[in-house]
């Protein structure tokens, strides 16, 4: 297919495989209580969440998990078949997605299914984000990384501007069953993300099988595992030579690519755009 960005109601979607007419029946689907949703900007720690759900649905067992793809076990929810099935599918409906706030089933609302939103230091999803834009083939490779970094700050992205994802979220938090995560917290002390989300999704499990679950969603783990890195996804969709998907998972990678000067600017809006949110990032 013809990939290419375009704008429905304000945020980009990726013609081919995302519609923007199912995605408008979405927000009326009714939500069960038993829904959950991982909500993330691109690049933010969508497969971790992925293989940490599975994983915790399976009681750490890899063995039941691991018969497919970690997209596959919990699937993105506006991947046009996905979204188009979700009113019928079985519970519990556990899916990822990228989507604003404004275009999420308004169910959501009313404090029906869960919601758990993972957010990564801004300066390190542009520059995974960079990384990616040269795997993905429905991504148009960037000419280098000032190219990038200007759209990025422009919102002209998958996924559009990161500091209106966040705001979107986090300023309605109150109105859903929500809990926030950071990539950053996740890479200090795994295992208390796990537990927090076990206990936010009223999930016992026993020590040893939060360990097993740890165990089998650390960076090092992930990178060696074929179904973490998409790797039978097809050459046409991943350019697979140009990296893994699970490509180095570190906090400060930015200061190997901003300028000096773009960091500066970067701060500057940073300052700006999240001055009435109450959230401090760790950056290296
Ligand atoms: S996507 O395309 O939006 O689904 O990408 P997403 O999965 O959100 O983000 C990919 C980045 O997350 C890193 N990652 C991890 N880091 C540390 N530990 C674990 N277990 C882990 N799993 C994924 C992945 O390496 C990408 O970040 P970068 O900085 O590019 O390495």
């Amino acid at each position: 297919p013809d990939f290419y960005l375009y704008q429905h109601k304000g945020f980009y979607l990726i013609s081919g495989i995302h519609s923007a007419e199912e995605l408008d029946k979405l927000k009326d689907c009714e939500i069960r209580d038993t829904d959950i949703f991982t909500i993330t900007y691109p690049k933010s720690g969508t497969i971790w969440m992925q293989q940490i759900l599975s994983l915790i649905d399976a009681k750490g067992d890899l063995s039941v998990t691991d018969k497919q793809m970690t997209s596959e076990q919990v699937p993105w929810l506006e991947l046009t078949e996905s979204t188009k099935n979700f009113a019928s599918m079985p519970s519990p409906r556990v899916r990822v997605s990228h989507l604003p706030y404004y275009l999420a089933p308004l169910g959501l609302r009313q404090k029906k299914g869960k919601v758990i939103y993972v957010a990564r230091n801004p300066k390190d999803v542009l520059v995974s984000y960079y990384h990616f834009h040269k795997v993905a083939v429905m991504l148009e490779t960037p000419k280098d990384f000032n190219e990038f970094f200007d759209k990025f700050m422009e919102g002209r992205v998958c996924g559009s501007c990161w500091f209106d994802h966040i705001a979107g979220w986090y300023t309605h938090k109150d109105e859903m069953n929500f809990l926030y995560l950071t990539y950053e917290e996740m890479i200090q002390d795994l295992k208390a993300a796990v537990l927090k989300i076990c206990s936010f999704l009223g999930k016992q499990l026993d020590e040893q099988q939060i360990d097993s679950v740890v165990k089998h969603c650390t960076f090092k783990q992930m990178k060696t595992n074929p179904n973490a890195n998409y790797e039978s996804v097809s050459q046409s969709l991943l350019n697979h030579k140009e990296g893994a998907f699970m490509r180095k998972g570190t906090v400060g990678d930015w200061k190997n690519h901003l300028t000096v000067a773009q960091n500066e600017m970067f701060d500057q809006v940073f300052q700006e755009r999240m001055r009435d949110l109450p959230l401090k990032f760790v950056w290296d």
